[in-house]
């Protein structure tokens, strides 16, 4: 596609998310280098401008004041002699420890340059640094790149930068096979190696890639701190889900990430198939306090055929992150932004109904921007829920299994699916009702996608879905006997895009 082509799309395209963040045109990947600085919101992502599949990678640019709407900039960083540029991060260089800035703040990219070893098809991937003096708008590539290689490992890849006030010191942690590795610096340039983790810990079905570290409260009530790491495993053809992200919990003391958790604990941060790469925005100011990051809404597993046209890929809607004490231990809980509310629209509200089966109270709404919040109190029923996208042909259902105490997402029949064999399926996780028997669920249902946050985001789900767009109905069901609906808040969500 060409300029004047992407100029003229307006966001209307078939499966085109109306409140998510889709690059204009081509392909898209993880997002990279979430920063905020002087009051915006940047957010680079994995970029083939010339293609809708997987290609040489760049970083494509956008930014933000709310999180919510999004201005398009131009390319930010290019292939160039040391490799395509992969996934990485972006800190504020807030005392110019670089020596970049002369004395002010600026912002420091860093990312994998991957090529190939020289006369050879080996990957090789090396950590390069970029840095801009105009809040992101031009990218200025160190002329000392790449500033950390070995030649030991192939799948070396993906830093994340933060600054660790108590040791005074640069962290960065990184993918490398099937460990992650942690280096410290005093300048963002030289990198010292402190230590790695991994090796026998959570899940390997697949290659590490995209982590992130970063503390949160636990509780909102107490002073407990934790630290968590997200590390998202690749596709792999002999597991069913493809891509995924899991995530530990543990002590960091600067240099080593001790992990609270046995071996063989795994801990995923989304039961649906359509969440990967995730990771947080680097200096939100403290006042504002929050851990916030989003995902890319698809799968390896075939996220090259989705079948959208113009432009392939979305990411997730943002989300705040912090940790809850559960009965099974601290958990990660994810809640959807409030700056989400500013684009309601119609809203209808209603509480204490019973919805009994073959009956469905919210018949007369229609829409496929929604969002959904419905707090139930179980009564007879054995399966309950919303159906959304629905129409004669096809239907999306968020659900609530009783006997088996699980949340899921139904797509075996939520509209084209034919690009996948395993794209159809029911995906689920664990949720117990709170007290009295309570469930609630907080869904968000865009175009082509549903997410779905359980008891205030104990469990999240995010599945892709290719419904007809007349595909609009809503159904609140229920199966074997009544529920009850304590409130039930439903609203139509206006375009981010456009005018
Ligand atoms: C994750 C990933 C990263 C890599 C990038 C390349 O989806 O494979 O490990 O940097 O995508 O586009």
């Amino acid at each position: 596609m060409n300029n004047t082509e992407i100029k003229q799309l307006s966001y209307t395209e078939k499966y085109r998310p109306q409140f998510h963040f889709s690059p204009e045109a081509n392909w898209m990947n993880d997002p990279n280098g979430m920063v905020y600085f002087e009051g915006e919101y940047h957010l680079f992502y994995q970029y083939h401008p010339k293609g809708t599949t997987w290609g040489p990678m760049h970083w494509g640019h956008a930014i933000s004041t709310d999180l919510v709407h999004w201005e398009h900039l131009p390319i930010a960083l290019k292939p160039d002699e040391h490799g395509m540029i992969f996934s990485g991060s972006a800190v504020v260089d807030w005392n110019d420890t670089s020596g970049f800035f002369n004395g002010q703040p600026g912002l420091v990219a860093m990312f994998t340059h991957a090529d190939t070893y020289p006369d050879s098809e080996r990957p090789r991937q090396r950590q390069s640094i970029a840095y801009s003096n105009d809040n992101g708008r031009t990218w200025v590539t160190y002329e000392g790149n790449p500033v950390i290689s070995d030649e030991s490992i192939t799948d070396f890849r993906d830093p994340k930068v933060f600054w660790h006030k108590e040791t005074n010191k640069w962290v960065m942690i990184l993918a490398s096979g099937q460990t992650v590795r942690l280096y410290t610096s005093k300048n963002l340039k030289d990198w010292e190696f402190a230590s790695e983790f991994g090796d026998g810990y959570g899940s390997h079905e697949g290659v590490w890639e995209c982590p992130d570290l970063f503390e949160l409260p636990v509780d909102e009530d107490s002073n407990q701190k934790k630290w968590v790491l997200f590390l998202s495993i690749g596709d792999d053809p002999r597991y069913e889900e493809g891509s995924r992200t899991q995530y530990f919990i543990g002590e960091f003391d600067g240099e080593t990430f001790t992990n609270d958790h046995t071996p063989e604990t795994t801990l995923w941060i989304d039961k649906g198939r359509d969440n990967y790469a995730g990771v947080s925005w680097s200096d939100i100011p403290h006042e504002d306090g929050r851990r916030i990051y989003l995902g890319w809404m698809s799968n390896w597993r075939y996220a090259n055929v989705t079948p959208t046209k113009e432009w392939r890929s979305a990411m997730t809607i943002p989300r705040v992150l912090s940790l809850r004490t559960m009965e099974e231990g601290i958990r990660l809980v994810q809640k959807p932004i409030q700056e989400l509310q500013n684009i309601r629209e119609k809203s209808i509200q209603m509480t204490n109904q019973t919805i009994i089966p073959s009956e469905n109270i919210v018949s007369n709404i229609q829409g496929n921007t929604l969002e959904i919040i419905a707090e139930f109190e179980i009564g007879e029923a054995s399966e309950f829920g919303f159906k959304v996208c629905k129409s004669k042909q096809e239907e999306t259902v968020i659900g609530y299994d009783v006997i088996q105490q699980r949340l899921f997402i139904d797509r075996t029949n939520s509209g084209k699916s034919d690009f996948n064999e395993s794209f159809v399926g029911k995906h689920e996780g664990d949720l117990a009702p709170y007290h009295n028997q309570k469930v609630k669920l907080h869904l968000f249902v865009d175009w082509s996608s549903v997410e779905v946050f359980g008891n205030n985001g104990e469990l999240v789900l995010t599945d892709l879905i290719f419904p007809d767009q007349n595909s609009k109905d809503l159904e609140l069901y229920t199966v074997g006997g009544d529920v009850k609906v304590k409130t039930l808040e439903i609203h139509t969500l206006k375009s981010i895009w456009g005018k």
